[in-house]
């Protein structure tokens, strides 16, 4: 990535690394920041020493590596851990534009979404209201259990940024999920944090603007079966719906949930399973009364096979002749319909996004649309991030930089929150 040193320029970046082999990755990417303008101070369990010297990062950073939280007179201390200050955690946590923990291994990861504070990261963590960005590695078998996948799902709900892992050679010569993210990525999601928290606070923050507000969302892509073994799809992953979900909970909302995504889901968000468009238009249309806002972010399909196969199709019948029907739009039906409830549509687009999305927005009778480029690598399906050109019914229309899904997430939610007369200000004063 190139380095932007507008964003990252001067920025006191705290990382964090934790006891795991994917340590010396960490290593680069200390470097890289520090490349790119930011001011780097390395924090190391004792793990993580194990791994890689204090002194490898010490050579690197913007200033020692740190280890210990007890630090002071009687302290041997070695000369970098910070020798004489007794409270470097809350020094640190006080200072830092953003924490990033790389690699994040399942024990710190549970550590934080229990509060636990044993060591100098711990404490530094527990003592910031600095935006948290972790980026988890460890065996495939650790990653998919459920402890660390409901760790991870606390620590979303606190607006933590979770880079996800990759899958990819491991320790010992394995193959799977659970691969640090390579470099650019965790950078990606540090500069799209640091961008936002510089606009508007980021998503670290811990706000209850929605409380009492009830939300629908959708999310992840629908599959319209083609027989009872193969189906028409698309590229969603369910992250965005999930990422507003998420957001709109630890704001405080009630949130309905309907996602066709097995992504795992923070305590108190009500989820509805579905798989196809007429199943998400039945549960969407149903609760669409009760509620105060609905966000569409999944991808629903805009045709149907016209009939379903009983029976597995044979190659040997050869290539079979599907004919397809229109789906329900059910963003569309919700906007001749509604009744006070703010409504928010995405639009996925190649070409001429603005124009495409615009004309949406008013044959859908949307408040507010959220036009994604899904060919930026970037944005749009699958991948952690996302950058969107919002457009509001009065006119107005913003354009984001890069986020995190999470921060967009918030940012939509600002204008939902505005409309709902939550907000501090109008959509219009926001956006212009
Ligand atoms: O899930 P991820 O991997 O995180 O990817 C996120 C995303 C790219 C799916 C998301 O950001 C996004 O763009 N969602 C909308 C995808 C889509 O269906 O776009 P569209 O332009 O085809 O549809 C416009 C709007 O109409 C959408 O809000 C869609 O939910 C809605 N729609 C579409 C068809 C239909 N039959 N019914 C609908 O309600």
């Amino acid at each position: 990535m190139a380095p932007d040193s507008g964003a990252w320029g001067g920025r006191q970046v705290v990382l964090g690394v934790a006891g795991g082999i994917a340590a010396y990755k960490a290593v680069e990417l200390c470097r890289r920041m520090v490349d790119a303008g930011a001011h780097v101070i390395p924090v190391l369990t004792e793990d993580a020493t194990r791994f890689v010297g204090a002194l490898t990062f010490s050579a690197l950073a913007s200033e020692p590596a740190q280890t210990q939280l007890f630090t002071g007179p009687n302290h041997d201390g070695s000369g970098s851990d910070g020798v004489g200050d007794p409270i470097p955690h809350t020094r640190l946590g006080q200072r830092a534009d953003v924490i990033v923990v790389a690699p994040a291994t399942a024990r710190i990861i549970a550590k934080l979404a229990a509060g636990l504070s044993d060591d100098l990261l711990t404490a530094t963590l527990l003592a910031t209201r600095a935006p948290v960005v972790v980026a988890p590695a460890m065996h495939t078998e650790m990653w998919e259990h459920p402890a660390v996948q409901e760790n991870l799902v606390t620590l979303r709900r606190r607006g933590v940024h979770v880079v996800e892992p990759e899958s990819g050679r491991l320790a010992g010569g394995d193959v799977g999920a659970g691969r640090l993210a390579a470099p650019e990525r965790i950078m990606e999601a540090v500069l799209a944090v640091l961008t936002h928290s510089s606009v508007s606070g980021g998503s670290g923050t811990q706000r209850c603007d929605l409380a009492g507000a009830r939300f629908l969302v959708t999310a992840g892509g629908t599959r319209e079966p083609i027989d009872p073994v193969r189906f028409i799809g698309n590229r969603s992953s369910g992250k965005m719906g999930h990422a507003v979900a998420d957001r709109a909970n630890a704001r405080g909302a009630a949130v309905t949930l309907v996602t066709t995504s097995g992504l795992a889901v923070a305590e108190g968000i009500d989820v509805v399973c579905v798989a196809t468009a007429a199943e998400m238009h039945t549960a969407v249309t149903a609760r669409f009364d009760q509620v105060d806002a609905v966000v569409m972010a999944a991808a629903v399909a805009d045709f149907r096979p016209k009939a379903v196969a009983p029976d597995k199709l044979k190659k040997a019948d050869g290539a079979p002749e599907i004919i397809l029907e229109p789906t329900v739009d059910i963003l569309a039906e919700l906007g001749a319909a509604k009744r006070g409830q703010v409504l928010v549509g995405f639009a996925a687009e190649t070409e001429a996004v603005a124009e495409n999305a615009a004309a949406k927005l008013t044959a859908k009778n949307v408040d507010l649309l959220v036009a994604n480029d899904v060919l930026d690598p970037q944005a749009g399906f699958e991948v952690d991030t996302n950058r969107a050109i919002l457009l509001d019914s009065s006119g107005a229309s913003e354009e984001t930089p890069l986020l995190t899904k999470a921060a967009l997430a918030d940012v939509i939610l600002d204008r939902v929150a505005a409309r709902l007369g939550r907000g501090p200000t109008t959509p219009d004063q926001e956006m212009r």
